[in-house]
């Protein structure tokens, strides 16, 4: 594995490998991996000849500046994982290098980023459209892998890749929990004893919802999460929306769409946690 720091070095050894015929993978991450990301960049190994994994905090995506200065960085142990993972280059570039000058882009993505996180994170996606298209043109991958963790960031991603016309297929991997359920994410070891303890309630409480399809209705399978997790004042809830798995949108019967997820996000303390669970999928 190499490491690499600048986009004209990343842009060289990925023409030269094009040029060899080679298929390439992206997945791009903000570090401090755990078996979530590894699940995303094994995937990238066994689907293509490069896989090149970006490790990079991206500050235009962070509308809480204590949520950025506190994000944990563990570039020395990521780069170990990636190593044993099969990654071919870690691209780990300056903010120097990726803003040489400010990114004034301003995306536009209808409703899809007026809900949820885009409703509660304001300027959060136009952030990750900002670092994910810079990082799609330094690239020009052929796949790029997403987690469904961050379940409304592969729909902006979707639409920002038919924006743009590019021809990069999106690839949405399944979501990776410690054994308690809860989906793992790099904030969480920033969980106290306590808060570590309790944090797995939130997966649980979308797991028993599960039973509410088709039966009991979305207005009490809400109340039934929301009420849940109002109980215990080490949660803060945000949101917890049943949206329609492509709009986004809200829906009020399960009969009102094929693709239903339960999206979710809840402070455990100060920590800010985001999970969401599959109603109904439909076959492809
Ligand atoms: P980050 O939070 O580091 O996540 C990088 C990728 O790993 C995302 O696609 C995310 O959905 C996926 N991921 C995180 N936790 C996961 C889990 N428990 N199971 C499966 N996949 C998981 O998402 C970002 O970074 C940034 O917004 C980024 C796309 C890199 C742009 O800066």
């Amino acid at each position: 594995m190499e490491t690499i720091y600048t986009i004209a070095e990343l842009q060289k050894k990925i023409i030269s490998g094009k040029a060899a015929g080679k298929k390439v993978g992206l997945v791009p991450t903000m570090g401090a991996l755990h078996s979530g990301h590894i699940s995303l960049v094994k995937r990238c190994v066994n689907e293509n000849d490069i896989c090149v994994v970006s490790v990079f905090v991206n500050p235009t995506q962070f509308n809480d500046k204590d949520d950025l200065i506190n994000y944990p960085r563990t570039p020395q142990e990521d780069k170990k994982l990636l190593e044993n993972a099969g990654c071919t280059y870690v691209f780990m570039p300056s903010i120097e290098e990726m803003y040489p000058e400010p990114d004034t882009r301003i995306f536009n993505f209808g409703t899809l980023e007026t809900v949820m996180e885009g409703g509660f994170r304001p300027g959060h996606f136009n952030g990750v459209a900002q670092i994910v298209s810079k990082l799609f043109y330094a690239v020009l991958p052929d796949c790029a892998y997403f987690g469904q963790k961050d379940f409304q960031q592969i729909s902006i991603i979707r639409e920002m890749v038919k924006q743009l016309g590019l021809q990069i297929e999106i690839k949405s991997c399944p979501i990776v929990r410690e054994a308690d359920g809860l989906a793992m994410s790099s904030r969480n070891r920033r969980l106290t004893p306590e808060q570590r303890e309790k944090a797995p309630q939130i997966a649980q409480f979308l797991f028993k919802s599960l039973a509410f399809v088709p039966e009991k209705s979305i207005q009490e399978t809400l109340e039934f999460v929301k009420t849940n997790l109002s109980s215990d004042s080490i949660f803060k809830l945000d949101y917890f929306e049943i949206v329609d798995g492509y709009t986004l949108q809200p829906v009020s019967d399960w009969k009102d769409s094929n693709d239903i997820v339960g999206c979710v996000a809840v402070y455990c303390g100060p920590i800010r946690l985001i999970d969401n669970i599959v109603y109904k999928q439909h076959a492809d």
